[in-house]
């Protein structure tokens, strides 16, 4: 049950769903466009505050963080980019090299510059050259990381560009974005989505490859993408459609990491697959917040798939729960860790364990479900650590379970 001594422990969030007024992003329109989307807001104010989360992080014994620069701040306008916003974001790299943090820095986490939607997103024909003309520039201030994840879940965004799509061509009534979740209906939905072709995740594997090379080209980091891991299994006689629906949801994305650094694993839950797809999480008293079935074992199984399929090594990039129950949620990773640390056992090379997420963020669309190691005060920003913080820090620092 031993982790390595240079073992990566920490825990993650993104710029939109902690930083606060990501005014000119594609989330921020949405958010007042769409009915029933609580707005992000300040959300943590972790703009102005990140110096104390990371602090928080370092204190409690973890050693990473992973974070998000946010691309609707460096590029407001095509072309044009904010010498401010870089500086700031290299401020954040500083700060957790002088606190001995590690940090993981993620260029791409869902949200995109306004103009950038309205110029078709990412199946626009020229979304590659934008996405690398933004990395190019980041990459000046990337001195000192290690570690870069290019784009969160392109699995995930290829399924918002689907029903995205579908919406405008009036084929859903209302926005149901498959990470809009907490509400039981609107999680039958995106539980039966279809899977997106893999001619959506093309634009995003093209992307990724060009900002890999980028990347490496300019500045020491490792690089990767990392994927929304299903944790998914077959009902007894669906192992075909099991190997149909992981390859478009999942293995299309992993395979596209051939000559990657590291794979990104992001793992809650775990789905059957039936005869008809995916098998929507049944209500039961255990279900967390968002819906999802109370699944611990889920991140053994998604390391074990994402290595088997890549022969890459493995960062965890996410894994948490949604639980007002702090207890639960130290109960959940513990059962987490221990399936990860047997899968490395069995030989799989997992480098690092970032918790997601730090804090109680903005959960795309609404703030119900809470996935924290620490909690925020919506007024004062106040930050209040869960005895979940000290328990992943003494893990940490103890390296065992
Ligand atoms: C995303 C996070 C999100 C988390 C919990 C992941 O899909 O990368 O931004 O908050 O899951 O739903």
């Amino acid at each position: 049950m031993d982790f390595p001594a240079t073992f990566l422990w920490g825990a993650a969030t993104a710029p939109h769903q902690t930083e606060g007024n990501n005014l000119n992003s594609d989330w921020w329109a949405r958010e007042t466009l769409v009915p029933g989307m609580e707005p992000s807001g300040d959300a943590t104010d972790s703009y102005h505050r990140y110096g104390e989360d990371m602090r928080l992080l370092a204190d409690a014994g973890l050693n990473a963080y992973r974070f998000g620069v946010e691309w609707a701040r460096i590029e407001p306008r095509p072309g044009q980019f904010s010498h401010a916003e870089l500086a700031h974001y290299r401020r954040m790299i500083g700060t957790a090299l002088e606190l001995g943090i590690t940090p993981v820095v993620t260029l791409h986490h869902f949200s995109s510059p306004r103009w950038f939607a309205e110029e078709g997103g990412w199946r626009a024909p020229n979304a590659a050259d934008r996405f690398a003309a933004y990395v190019t520039k980041v990459t000046e201030i990337l001195d000192g990381v290690d570690w870069v994840v290019t784009i969160n879940e392109p699995n995930m965004m290829a399924m918002m560009v689907m029903v995205q799509e579908a919406m405008r061509a009036g084929q859903w009534q209302q926005w149901q974005s498959p990470t809009v979740d907490g509400d039981a209906e609107r999680d039958r939905i995106a539980a039966n989505l279809p899977s997106p072709t893999v001619e959506y995740a093309q634009p995003f594997i093209k992307a990724h490859h060009a900002v890999r090379d980028i990347v490496r080209a300019r500045t020491g980091a490792k690089v990767g993408w990392s994927i929304a891991n299903g944790a998914l299994t077959a009902a007894p006689g669906a192992e075909h459609k099991l190997a149909e629906i992981r390859y478009q949801q999942e293995d299309v994305y992993l395979e596209a990491a051939a000559g990657d650094d590291f794979i990104g694993v992001q793992s809650y839950s775990s789905q059957q697959v039936g005869q008809d797809g995916v098998v929507a999480h049944p209500d039961h008293p255990d279900n967390t917040l968002t819906g999802a079935a109370y699944r611990p074992d889920a991140l053994g199984i998604a390391v074990r798939h994402a290595a088997a399929v890549t022969g890459l090594p493995v960062l965890v990039t996410e894994n948490g729960i949604a639980t007002g129950d702090d207890s639960r949620r130290i109960d959940y990773t513990r059962e987490a860790l221990r399936g990860l640390a047997a899968a490395m056992n069995d030989g799989v090379d997992v480098r690092g364990y970032l918790h997601w997420s730090l804090l109680d963020n903005y959960e795309w669309g609404h703030w119900g479900p809470t996935f924290g190691l620490v909690a925020v005060d919506r007024q004062t920003f106040a930050r209040t650590p869960k005895p979940s913080l000290g328990w992943l820090g003494a893990t940490a620092r103890s390296g065992l379970l």
